[in-house]
């Protein structure tokens, strides 16, 4: 068995220029599906999993992302005064404790394997980390991260999150090369990011990891990948060349590709439907939109 994952590295130091130009004054992070910011859902899932610390890769412009977890002492006693105890539980739900979250800096983007290892002096040099990209919003029970630590206590080793996606899309992930597809869990032999042409295999990398901690160490090496970014995916294939395993976990739920517009709508339209006070309004509004559409076509 592997040691227990309790060190998440939440690197939030891209440029978001997708986003543009929301993203010139608002760390997307902080961008909101129904009234939560982004980096809630990763944080709510890492909490469910076990994680203990959190540690966040920032970068220039992203003070409101380290001022969300600040306590707001006076917005709580305000609520607590007006007796509005919903509201209280739901802020207080977002506090940290102290010391539970740390900052590094990214002082340029230059990849997310530099993002990854510019936290490798927070993490001890014989522990595992989970990374989790706030970018990818999955909705699953138990929540992704979870299934993910659970497969790894059996596996060891590195794990990544893996979905089918359709052939034409792999030059847009890091795609496995399969030694032994066990079901839900996969060997991998290799790990190609964004292929250009001949993909191994249409199992794509999704934005949760649990890192050896040898993959820290060949970060080290900031060598140059795909984009000429230093790529974790070529990190983590070093892993197979050196004969350590890396395994892919199939998880249960729907990925949400919140870092593209439209992931972003469609995860505002599925968050929103899964809440029972907006359900019923926010669906007849859907299927008003549909029906006007449909009737101009
Ligand atoms: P993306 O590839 O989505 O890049 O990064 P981005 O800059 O966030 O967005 P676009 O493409 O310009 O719109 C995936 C994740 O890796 C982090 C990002 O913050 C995001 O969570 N990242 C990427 C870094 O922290 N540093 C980097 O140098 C690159």
């Amino acid at each position: 068995m592997s040691r227990k994952v309790t060190k998440a590295i939440f690197p939030v130091a891209g440029l978001g220029t997708r986003f543009l130009p929301a993203t010139k004054s608002i760390p997307k992070e902080i961008m909101t599906l129904v009234d939560r910011p982004l980096i809630q859902y990763a944080i709510d899932e890492a909490r469910a999993a076990g994680i203990e610390e959190f540690i966040f890769v920032t970068s220039r412009g992203k003070g409101a992302l380290e001022d969300y977890f600040d306590h707001a002492h006076e917005l709580e006693a305000t609520l607590k005064r007006g007796g509005k105890n919903d509201l209280l539980d739901i802020l207080r739900g977002t506090n940290m404790d102290s010391g539970a979250i740390a900052y590094v800096r990214q002082h340029k983007a230059m990849g997310l394997g530099h993002a990854v290892w510019c936290a490798r002096r927070l993490v001890p040099e014989n522990e595992s980390v989970a990374v989790i990209l706030t970018d990818d919003v999955i909705m699953g029970e138990p929540p992704c991260l979870q299934q993910m630590i659970e497969a790894h206590g059996e596996t060891g080793g590195t794990m990544v999150a893996t979905m089918e996606v359709p052939m034409e899309k792999t030059k847009s992930y890091g795609v496995l090369d399969v030694a032994e597809d066990m079901g839900a869990i996969v060997k991998a032999k290799g790990l190609v990011e964004k292929p250009k042409e001949n993909p191994p295999s249409n199992l794509a990398v999704i934005g949760r990891y649990i890192l050896a901690p040898t993959v820290l160490q060949n970060l080290n090496k900031l060598r140059e990948g795909a984009g000429g970014e230093i790529q974790l995916t070529d990190a983590i294939a070093d892993e197979i060349v050196e004969g350590r395993e890396v395994f892919g976990l199939r998880f249960r739920g729907q990925r949400y590709d919140c870092g593209s517009k439209a992931g972003f709508l469609q995860a505002t339209v599925a968050f929103g439907l899964e809440r029972d006070e907006l359900r019923d309004e926010f669906l007849d509004y859907l299927n008003e939109v549909v029906s006007m559409q449909r009737a101009a076509e």
